[in-house]
C-alpha cells in the first residue's frame, strides 16, 4: 500500500510516463465494483460535482479529481460531456492546478455561460511553507479544445477580514437585470459556517457584498458548496455544513448536505426570509450537490455519492467514489420533491419483470445485478414490507417499511464483505409524510438509489457486494405493479 506522504499527495499527473499511468488505469478497470452507468474516475479520487452546465446542445459536469491513487491531494477538474444526461463522454483533465494560485489544488467551483462560452469559478488552494492555506476564486473559460484557461491574476485574491482560510467554492449566477453574484462557503473568524455574496456587472471585476443574512448564525464550523437558484418565485439554497451532531434520524452521517426555501434573496442587501435547513437525501454517501439548468427549463442535481474522511473497500484498487444520477427538483407543498431525470429511462435494456404481482410472505422475483425497479401502486395486508436486492446467500441490501410508523429503513449492514463508515452505523430511517405508494430504484454494482413517494424522500448509498448477489425478494404480503429493467 501506498505510504500517502504529502508528497505523495501533491506529485502532479504529468510526473508519471504515460505508460505507468496506462498500468494503473488497467489495474482501476479490472477492479470489482465499477460502475455501469455512473460517473466515476478512471483511476485515483472523485468528489465534489463541479461546473455543471448546458450549453448548446452539450451538457458539461466535471468534477474534483486526484489522479494519483484514493486520497485527497492535487485537486484536477475531469470533464465530462453529454447530450442527454445519461450517456456521458469522457473528455479527460480540463483544469490542471499548474500555477501559483492553484498550486495546491483547483478546487470547487461552478459553470457560467458568457458571450456564448462556458465559463467556470473555482477556488484556487495554495499553501505556503508553513502549510497554511490561500485561498483565491479564478474565473476561467472553456477553450474548443477541452482545456480551461484561467483567468490570472485570480479575481478574488485574498479572503475578506472577518473569514478563515476555509474560503472556497464559488457558485456563481445571474440576476435578469443582468448582474452576476457568486456565493462562496465561508468560515467566520469565530469558527462558524456561512456564505458570503459578490457582485460584477461582467463576471470578471467582484466586489465584496457582505455575508448572507440567514436564520443560522451558528450551525456548524464550514459551510462547503452552496448554490442558490430560484424555483416557483421562491429562493433556494443549498449547502453542505460540517459539524452538525446527529439528531433523531437527521445528520447521520460525518458531514451533511440540505437546503432551505424562502423568499428570493434580496440583492444586494443580503437578506433571506427562509424555512428550516432539511436534508436532501437519507443515505449513507452523499455530499457537496450541485445544480444547474436544463434547456427546457428544469433544475438538475448531481452530487458526490461519497463522503470526505472515510474510506471504502474500493481503495484497495485504487479508486474511490462516483458521482449520484442526475435528479430534477421540484417544488410541492413547501418541499422539494426530487426525481430521477426522465432521460433515465434510456438505460432500460430488457424489461425483466412487469406485472401487478401478489406476494405471499416472501419471494424472489427476479435477479440482476444493474438493473432499475419500479413499484407502485402498492397495498398492503401486513404492516411490514421488505424488498432484498443485491442478495445471495449472506448478503443483502435490505429495505423495510412498517406503515404502522410510516417509517422507511436501508439496511446496508449485510451488504457486501466490508461495510464503510461503521462507526456511523449501518441503518439510515427516513419518516415519511404519506404512507409509501411508490418507489424507484436504481441499483449499480456498487450503489443503490432509492426515490420514494415520487421523490418525496431520496436516499443514495454505496454497497460493496459479490457481483454473484443478485436476488431480488419481495417480503410481505402485499400486491403492487412491479416493474423491473435491466440497466
Ligand atoms: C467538498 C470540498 C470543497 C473543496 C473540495 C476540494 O467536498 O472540501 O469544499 O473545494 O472538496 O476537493
Amino acid at each position: 500500500m501506498n505510504q500517502w506522504t504529502r508528497e505523495a499527495r501533491y506529485r502532479p499527473l504529468s510526473d508519471i510516463a504515460p505508460e505507468v499511468y496506462q498500468t494503473m488505469k488497467e489495474e482501476v478497470r479490472n477492479s470489482p465494483w465499477r460502475f455501469s452507468y455512473h460517473i466515476q474516475p478512471p483511476t485515483g479520487l472523485l468528489n465534489d460535482p463541479n461546473g455543471f452546465v448546458y450549453h448548446d446542445g452539450t451538457y458539461h459536469l466535471f468534477y474534483q479529481w486526484f489522479p494519483l491513487g484514493p486520497v485527497h491531494g492535487l485537486k484536477y477538474w475531469y470533464h465530462m460531456t453529454s447530450k442527454d444526461l445519461v450517456h456521458w463522454f469522457d473528455e479527460g483533465a480540463a483544469l490542471i492546478p499548474n500555477d501559483d494560485a492553484d498550486s495546491h489544488g483547483a478546487y470547487s467551483g461552478s459553470g457560467f455561460i458568457k458571450d456564448d462560452a462556458v465559463h467556470i469559478m473555482y477556488t484556487g488552494n495554495k499553501r505556503d511553507a508553513d502549510w497554511v492555506r490561500h485561498p483565491s476564486q479564478i474565473v476561467g473559460h472553456l477553450r474548443s479544445d477541452g482545456r480551461i484557461d484561467k483567468h490570472l491574476p485570480p479575481a478574488i485574491p485574498n479572503v475578506p477580514a472577518g473569514y478563515t482560510e476555509h474560503f472556497r467554492d464559488p457558485k456563481v449566477f445571474q440576476e435578469a437585470s443582468g448582474t452576476w453574484y457568486c456565493i462562496i462557503g465561508a468560515q467566520r473568524d469565530d469558527l462558524t459556517g456561512c456564505t458570503v455574496l459578490y457582485q460584477s456587472e461582467d463576471a470578471e471585476t467582484w466586489t465584496f457584498l457582505g455575508e448572507l443574512k440567514t436564520q443560522y448564525p451558528d450551525f456548524g464550523y464550514m459551510w462547503e458548496c452552496p448554490d442558490y437558484f430560484e424555483l416557483d418565485d421562491k429562493g433556494i439554497l443549498l449547502f453542505s455544513p460540517q459539524g452538525i451532531e446527529p439528531d433523531g434520524d437527521a445528520y447521520q452521517n460525518i458531514f451533511q448536505s440540505g437546503y432551505m426555501i424562502g423568499e428570493k434573496l434580496a440583492l444586494p442587501e443580503l437578506t433571506y426570509q427562509h424555512h428550516a435547513f432539511s436534508e436532501l437525501d437519507f443515505g449513507f454517501d452523499f455530499y457537496a450537490p450541485q445544480t444547474t439548468q436544463a434547456a427546457d427549463g428544469r433544475r438538475i442535481l448531481v452530487g458526490w455519492m461519497g463522503l470526505p474522511d472515510i474510506s471504502y473497500p474500493s481503495d484497495m484498487y485504487n479508486w474511490a467514489h462516483a458521482l449520484t444520477l442526475p435528479r430534477e427538483l421540484t417544488l410541492q407543498e413547501g418541499r422539494l420533491k426530487q426525481l430521477p431525470v426522465r432521460e433515465l429511462d434510456l438505460l432500460r435494456k430488457r424489461t425483466i419483470h412487469a406485472q401487478s404481482t401478489e406476494i405471499n410472505q416472501a419471494m424472489v422475483i427476479a435477479q440482476a445485478e444493474t438493473f432499475e425497479i419500479e413499484l407502485s401502486n402498492l397495498a398492503l395486508q401486513t404492516t411490514q414490507f421488505e424488498i432484498h436486492v443485491r442478495a445471495a446467500d449472506q448478503e443483502a441490501t435490505v429495505l423495510t417499511y412498517d406503515a404502522t410508523t410510516q417509517r422507511f429503513t436501508l439496511d446496508r449492514s449485510r451488504s457486501g464483505a466490508e461495510v464503510p463508515a461503521v462507526d456511523y452505523g449501518t441503518t439510515r430511517t427516513v419518516q415519511l409524510e404519506q404512507p409509501l405508494h411508490q418507489l424507484r430504484l436504481f441499483v449499480d454494482r456498487s450503489s443503490i438509489e432509492i426515490f420514494l413517494n415520487d421523490g418525496e424522500a431520496v436516499a443514495s448509498t454505496r454497497i460493496f457486494p459479490k457481483s454473484t448477489s443478485q436476488d431480488i425478494t419481495l417480503i410481505g404480503d402485499l400486491t403492487a405493479d412491479i416493474s423491473i429493467y435491466e440497466l
